[in-house]
């Protein structure tokens, strides 16, 4: 079976972890629990292949060189932005740059994820937006809701995962 690496980055408070619990579990929690670090293995079928995924959820406020670590460990990225948080949209590119920076000279293999879609009323980024990020950054992008669970989550994790093995 194959084995990929997967690291979830994005300002804190983005739902990270939210989104992580969302596809292993198909729930949701509402206590906002700031992340220190946690490693989850998922062992699952991609396309009738056998896929082992190690998951690393980071924590938004972590220090640069611990960061730096985790970029280095990752094979595949999700960035992940709060539709409703229009900062959060714009540290997506400080995030990709620190991608390229640490992987280079490889091409990174990430997607872009509009967290909190369920919260259309307070969007402080449109779907156009998001998609126009995404294209010119060349990456898949999917906007959804580890609340509700639209957006197929699941399909976003399970895309990346193709990509990586594709490589
Ligand atoms: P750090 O670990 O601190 O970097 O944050 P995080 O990115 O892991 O965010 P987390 O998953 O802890 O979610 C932050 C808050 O947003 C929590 O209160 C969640 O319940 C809430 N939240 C996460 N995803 C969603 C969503 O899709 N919709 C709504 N309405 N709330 C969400
Ligand atoms: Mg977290």
């Amino acid at each position: 079976s194959t084995e990929v690496k997967i690291a979830v980055f994005g300002r804190a408070g983005v739902g990270k972890s939210a989104l992580l619990v969302r596809f292993l579990t198909k729930r949701f929690i509402w206590e906002y629990d700031p992340t220190l670090e946690s490693t989850y293995r998922h062992q699952t079928t991609i396309d009738d292949e056998s896929v082992a995924m190690e998951l690393l959820d980071t924590a938004g406020q972590e220090d640069p060189l611990q960061r730096e670590g985790h970029v280095r460990w990752g094979e595949g990225f999700i960035i992940v932005y709060d539709i409703t948080d229009k900062g959060s949209f714009e540290d997506v590119l400080t995030f990709k740059n620190l991608l390229d920076e640490v992987k280079k000279p490889k091409n990174v293999t990430f997607i872009l994820v509009g967290n909190k879609a369920d919260l259309g009323h307070s969007r402080q980024v449109s779907t156009e937006e998001g998609e126009k990020l995404a294209t010119e950054l060349a990456c898949a992008f999917y906007e959804c809701s580890a609340c509700t669970g639209e957006g197929n989550i699941t399909e976003a994790f399970y895309e990346l995962c193709r990509e990586i093995r594709r490589r």
